[in-house]
């Protein structure tokens, strides 16, 4: 991939205080502890106060990132945020975002992959850093999921969460950095995970509200499906563009929407489970944020160092995946 050498110069995440946890819910909907733990391996998330919006939460994800890479917002040529929770339709939440930093100089727009979106906007950073056009380009993931969740659909309720992260990417030293990317998409399955009302198709009407049309809607099993092929296939494609085997992996930084997803993708790569990196238990999904999330935890927790083959993984709404390998 190109000439000069492009990875990530730092990291951050943010995450809301307040916990949703598995007994909270129990008293909002039918549901158990036991059944969301087994089926799904999450025990709590982080909801957003209702004064915060996704730009907010991205807004301390990258103050984080920038801190961590030595950087400030006037150094930024270029803001993507991928989301499905923008704060509206637009501006866009890389706008707001861009304004709330003072990053002056940057251009900015939103990106829309669903959970696959932080690795579509890490290859569209990278392709730019490669072709010379963009030199540091703040990278965030931002999702307040609670505000398109239907707390009265126990199939959907117990799964989301709220938070953001950030990285910035640029050059780094030769052999390190992004050495492959595979993105992809199946828009025949995009009825399988969808928010169908607010857009011109449907537009909000009192009756889009009232037949709920404004929450995210998911046929569970097929997406379920879905995941378990994908995660395999998209981390086996991009290892061998990167000329690298399963082997080779140090650390697996998977989407996290299913623990049962996750383990699949484990025995699919032949990975022992301490090779990868979870924290779906107090999170659960947080779409975009889920990726950059995990690899900021990574890297406060000292999980991943120099020179380390880290796989990135995720699949989505749209359909859509990506992977990538990174050499930290
Ligand atoms: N609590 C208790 N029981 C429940 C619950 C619940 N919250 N939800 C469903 N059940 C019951 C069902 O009613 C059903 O009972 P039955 O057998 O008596 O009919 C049983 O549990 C199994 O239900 P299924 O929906 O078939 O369960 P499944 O094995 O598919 O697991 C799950 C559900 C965990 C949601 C799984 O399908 C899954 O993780 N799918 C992938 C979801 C995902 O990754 N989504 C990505 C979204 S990302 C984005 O783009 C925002």
């Amino acid at each position: 991939m190109g000439d000069i050498s492009v990875g990530i110069l730092g990291t951050g995440k943010y995450v809301p205080e307040r916990k949703l946890t598995n007994q909270d819910l129990e008293r909002m909907v039918d549901t158990n502890d036991n059944w969301i733990v087994t089926m799904t391996g999450i025990r709590e998330r982080r909801i957003a106060d209702a004064a915060q919006a996704s730009s907010d939460l991205a807004y301390e994800a990258s103050l984080r990132a920038l801190a961590s890479a030595g950087l400030t917002a006037e150094d930024i040529d270029l803001i993507i945020v991928a989301t499905i929770t923008p704060d509206m339709f637009f501006p866009s939440t890389a706008c707001l975002l861009q304004d709330r930093l003072g990053a002056k100089r940057a251009a900015a727009f939103d990106l829309s992959a669903a959970c696959s979106g932080f690795i579509y906007g890490l290859a569209t950073a990278t392709s730019f850093v490669k072709t010379g056009m963009y030199r540091r380009i703040l990278v965030v993931g931002a999702e307040t999921l609670s505000r398109i969740t239907d707390y009265t659909d126990r199939n959907t309720c117990i799964l989301f969460g709220d938070g953001a992260g950030a990285v910035v990417v640029g050059e780094v030293p030769e052999g390190r950095g992004f050495k492959s990317f595979e993105l992809g998409a199946d828009g025949s399955g995009g009825d399988l995970l969808r928010i169908c009302g607010g857009g011109s198709r449907l537009p909000s009407t009192e009756e889009s509200v009232a037949s709920k049309k404004h929450f995210l809607e998911m046929n569970g099993r097929d997406v379920f499906k879905f995941a378990v092929r994908v995660m395999g296939t998209a981390a086996e494609e991009a290892l061998a563009k990167a000329g690298l085997a399963k082997s080779d992996i140090d650390l697996l930084i998977p989407h996290q929407a299913n623990i049962r997803i996750i383990q699949s993708a484990l025995e699919r790569l032949e990975l022992s489970a301490d090779k990868a990196m979870v924290n779906i238990d107090r999170y659960g999904n947080m779409s975009a944020a889920s990726i950059p999330v995990a690899l900021a935890e990574a890297v406060e927790e000292g999980r991943v160092k120099e020179g380390d083959a880290v796989v990135l993984v995720g699949f989505g709404g749209g359909l859509t995946w990506g992977a990538s390998v990174l050499v930290w």
